[in-house]
């Protein structure tokens, strides 16, 4: 646990000392986890996610994604604050097929916890687990998620058994957001005109940014010029 830990907070009080209280709602929510999972595993499909793959699942509760994710073949380790659902999701995982480890552990220390355990492919953080500690440490928990998932790039020539890797690159590369564009090229100097992303058909054009667009374009207009 963290050394500054504050044991009234809510989350300490439900799901460290009164370990039990909130397992029926979970327990509860198997019945929509095959749902969950049918739309996990389309969503790692579409992100092209390699078969045994390796997934975390952070505060995974008693493993209602991680296990089936183990089932089908994904390599997953999951942590919980909770010590009793850890245990169930270890029970669980016990007697099923598939790769998945579960431990006890706190998203306010997810560097220490998952140091040496990634590169991690994808993380699914499911059902509220979340906003439980204000910004400053949801923030804290996606730059150490950032730190951990996997960011490497592999080129590979050649096929089946003649398959040779090329080169093997540890990719340090920020996608930004149109609003992360924004705010750099305007602290820059530069007037921000327009975000706009592509449509791809037959032909390429363009039209208002929505999150679900391949490319974003961003037009910026220097105001000193004359
Ligand atoms: C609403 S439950 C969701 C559990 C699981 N993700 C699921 O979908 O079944 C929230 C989970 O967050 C866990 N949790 C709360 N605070 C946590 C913390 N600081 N670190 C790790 N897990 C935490 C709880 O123990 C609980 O399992």
């Amino acid at each position: 646990m963290a050394e500054s830990v504050d044991t009234s907070h809510w989350t300490h009080r439900l799901f460290v000392e009164r370990l039990d209280l909130f397992l029926p709602f979970l327990e509860k929510a198997e019945d929509r986890a095959e749902a969950e999972i049918a739309v996990l595993a389309r969503l790692l499909g579409e992100l092209g996610l390699p078969s045994g793959g390796r997934i975390l699942g952070t505060a995974c509760g008693i493993g209602r994604h991680a296990l089936p994710l183990a089932r089908r073949g994904y390599r997953v380790t999951g942590f919980d604050i909770d010590p009793l659902y850890v245990e169930q999701a270890r029970d669980r995982a016990a007697v099923q097929s598939g790769y998945a480890e579960v431990f006890v552990g706190d998203v306010r220390e997810v560097g220490s916890h998952l140091a040496g355990r990634g590169p991690f492919y994808a993380i699914a953080n499911m059902f509220m687990s979340i906003d439980y500690y204000g910004r400053a440490s949801d923030l804290a928990l996606f730059q150490g998620l950032g730190s951990i998932v996997y960011n490497n790039w592999e080129f590979y020539e050649g096929s089946g058994t003649d398959l040779c890797l090329r080169l093997k690159l540890d990719l340090d590369h920020t996608v930004y957001s149109v609003d992360d564009l924004r705010g750099m090229v305007e602290e820059a100097g530069w007037e921000f005109v327009e975000g706009l992303g592509s449509q791809r058909e037959d032909d390429l054009r363009l039209a208002g940014l929505t999150p679900d667009m391949m490319d974003m374009w961003v037009v910026v207009r220097w105001p000193h010029t004359t």
